[in-house]
């Protein structure tokens, strides 16, 4: 039986490598669900997405849903594993933090399977006390981290920040799959 993969999108510029990542996932029989946040969407249509994971893309937590079902729960439920890829710093503050405001985040807060976090952001962002605070704690409750690794930032400058390698994230989410 086809894995259930939630792939959780966040407003960064690393959000285009999502596509290649969804059609790598396909390709190797995973079924692929995107929920993109609402800052996804200014980097990212919820078309391409569709088009390559051949499934609805969900972002809206209110969206009236086709059956009788909360849809965060229902998709929670069914998963395999959530990747977040590329997942902000901001994302990253709130699950640290239990804040679950939209669908992604209220997703993975009522979810019992694995959590992979692949974090894109400027480096200064990364390095931030914050944010590898919040890095610490998701760490101590189990959630998995990938990269970041050293490269050219959206902003123009070398630093650590840079999504992890598309080849290193599908290997480590195979590896959580096995
Ligand atoms: C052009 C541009 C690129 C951005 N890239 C990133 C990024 O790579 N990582 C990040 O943490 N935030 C980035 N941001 C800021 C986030 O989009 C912002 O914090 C947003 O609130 C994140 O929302 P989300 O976590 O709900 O997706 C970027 C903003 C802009 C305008």
């Amino acid at each position: 039986m086809k894995k259930n993969i939630i792939l959780g999108i966040t407003g960064s510029i690393a959000a285009y490598k999502a596509c290649d990542l969804i059609t790598y996932l396909v390709k190797k029989n995973y079924s692929v669900t995107c929920i993109t946040t609402k800052e996804a969407e200014a980097f990212i249509t919820r078309l391409t997405l569709e088009t390559l994971s051949g499934n609805k893309v969900y972002s809206d937590m209110f969206e009236m849903p086709e059956k009788r079902e909360i849809t965060h729960v229902t998709l929670s439920e069914k998963a395999d594993l959530i990747a977040v890829c590329p997942a902000s710093a901001n994302m990253i503050g709130k699950l640290a933090a239990g804040i679950s405001d939209d669908l992604l985040t209220c997703t993975i807060i009522s979810s019992k399977c694995p959590v992979l976090i692949a974090p894109a952001m400027n480096d200064n962002m990364y390095k931030h006390g914050v944010t590898q605070r919040n890095i610490r704690e998701l760490r101590k409750i189990g959630y998995e981290f990938i990269g970041p690794i050293s490269g050219r930032l959206a902003c123009g400058y070398i630093g650590t920040g840079h999504i992890a390698e598309l080849t290193h994230i599908t290997q480590r989410i195979e590896k959580i799959l096995k």
